[in-house]
Order: C-alpha cells, then structure tokens, then sequence
C-alpha cells in the first residue's frame, strides 16, 4: 500500500494513509511524509499502535529528538517516561492522576494555553510528534493554528510593523500569565527568556508565519505592557476558526506537527481521568536570531 495525503481543513492539516508507523519507513516514504509536512503543517496518521520505542525511531527520520530536560518542572526521580519522551499526561509515576493541586499538574496546564514546542529553548522544535494512549471520554481535544494564513491574512502596514521584531519568550512568562510566579533560583536560571523573531520564513517552502507562543511575554526595544497588548491581538487574530483545526482524539492517533507554522493547544478536560498522551518532539537546526547584542 503506498502512501497518500488528503487534507482535511481548508487551509491546513492532512490525514495521511497507507503507513504503519511502527516499521521503518523507506526513503521514498520519509521524504513523502516530509513534502506532506511543508504543505499541510500538521499530518494526523490514524491506528497506529506503536511503543515509546518505535515512536523514537520513527521521529528519527526527521531529525535529532530534543532533550526534555529544561521543559518543565518534574523532577528526574518522578519521570514515567524514558528519556527521549516527553510526558503531556496527567499522570504520576504510579500511574495515577496527579493531586488537582500538585505543582506539577498545575505547570502543565501551561498547555492548555496556545503554544510552539520549546519557543522558549534557543533552539526550538522543528516537530512534535504526539502518541495517544489513553484518551479522554469527554473533552481534552488539541487545537492547531495555521500561522502561515495568519501570516498571509494580516493587512500591510502590521506585516511592516511586526516582520522585524524580536520576543523573548519564557516558561515563567506562559506559566505567569496562570498566576505561577513563584520559581526556585535553579527553575529561574533554567528558564531563563530566549529571542525568537516574531516573523519566521519556512527554510523549504519560503512562506513565512507569524511565530506566536504564550511564553512569548516581551518584545525587545517596547515598553512590556504595548508588548503584551500587541501579542495579544496577534494570537486573537492567529487563532481565528478559520485558522483552527480540532483534533479530537482516538487511541492510537498520532499527529505530527510543524513548530514552525502552527500553534497549538490542549483543552480542558475532567483531570480525575487519566490521560496518557507521550511525545517525541524533533529539534530545530538553528536560533530564529542571535542571542546576544552588541
Ligand atoms: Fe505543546
């Protein structure tokens, strides 16, 4: 069976069949999966049935995976998952749900907010590749923006007023925005703001997208409140319906997605359930601009 795409969305998003995902995939069949990436951003593969294992290898065509560490705040000894995975469940290492007031559960309900994988890494993610496991009876579906289109549908005069700003992007900025501000010396040094271009051009397709995330909270050279203001009104008008796709989850789904042109986010959902969701997420090749100044 070879492999196809369709898309499901008018703008964005493909539904990709004819691939199991836990057997290597041949050439041809990466570079298919890649062109279906630079098109459609996000590419929902249904039924596979993989372990953490086969999700590693399958990320690996795409790239070197991310070190998790640096993304959150759970402890080493506390991790279910091996390294190489990242853990978007709500679950602790018994397999239980957290407590409703662990500091941890309540870090990742940063996710629930719009987001880019590790916007606030020097480095972000290229894509993140999402397993579900055990989903969720009523709500938690994840939501896609198309950046690219919102990119495409500003007017001119705030496509020159945005294309060359520089944010600074931060887990305490996403994480703030819930009320969490208090962070341990180590935690504050770990995240440490990045730079990221608020504008990014796609290296193969040469669209550029807006590059929005809640841990964006400043913007280099204007006062942080116009700052805010202006991130604001940028995601409310990213996150238009006709921007958004809605995925609603079904065991074994695995989406795929490009950190590059889409933002996502996960919805609320009855934390008493377990949800075990794991992730491989593809690292960048390069800053989005330099660190430092002059
Ligand atoms: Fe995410």
């Amino acid at each position: 069976m070879s492999i196809s795409i369709r898309q499901i969305h008018p703008v964005f998003v493909g539904e990709v069949s004819g691939l199991d995902i836990s057997r290597p995939p041949s050439p041809d069949e990466v570079a298919a999966i890649e062109a279906g990436m630079d098109r459609c951003a996000v590419l929902v593969f249904r039924d596979q049935k993989i372990t953490d294992e086969q999700q590693m290898a399958f990320s690996l065509n795409f790239g070197r995976l991310e070190d998790a560490r640096g993304g959150n705040i759970t402890k080493p000894e506390d991790r279910r998952l091996a390294v190489g995975m990242n853990d978007v469940s709500n679950l602790g290492r018994d397999g239980r749900p957290l407590d409703r007031d662990s500091r941890v559960h309540l870090f990742n309900l940063g996710n629930l907010l719009w987001h880019s994988d590790s916007s606030f890494r020097v480095i972000p993610a290229k894509y993140s590749l999402l397993s579900a496991r055990v989903v969720n009876p009523a709500g938690g579906n994840t939501e896609f923006a198309d950046m690219r289109a919102a990119w495409d549908a500003l007017d001119e005069a705030t496509r020159a007023e945005v294309e060359d700003l520089v944010c600074e992007h931060s887990l305490m900025y996403s994480r703030g925005s819930l009320g969490m501000l208090d962070y341990s010396e180590d935690e504050r040094a770990m995240f440490r703001p990045v730079r990221q271009r608020l504008v990014r051009t796609h290296p193969v397709t040469g669209r550029k997208s807006l590059y929005l995330s809640s841990h964006a909270g400043a913007i280099l050279g204007m006062p942080m409140p116009e700052a805010r203001i202006l991130l604001r009104d940028l995601t409310e008008h990213a996150t238009q319906p006709r921007f958004v796709y809605v995925h609603a989850w079904r065991t074994w789904d695995l989406v795929m997605w490009d950190n590059r042109q889409v933002m996502h986010r996960g919805r609320r959902y009855d934390q008493r359930q377990p949800r075990d969701m794991r992730r491989t997420t593809v690292g960048g090749d390069a800053p989005t601009v330099a660190q430092v100044t002059a």
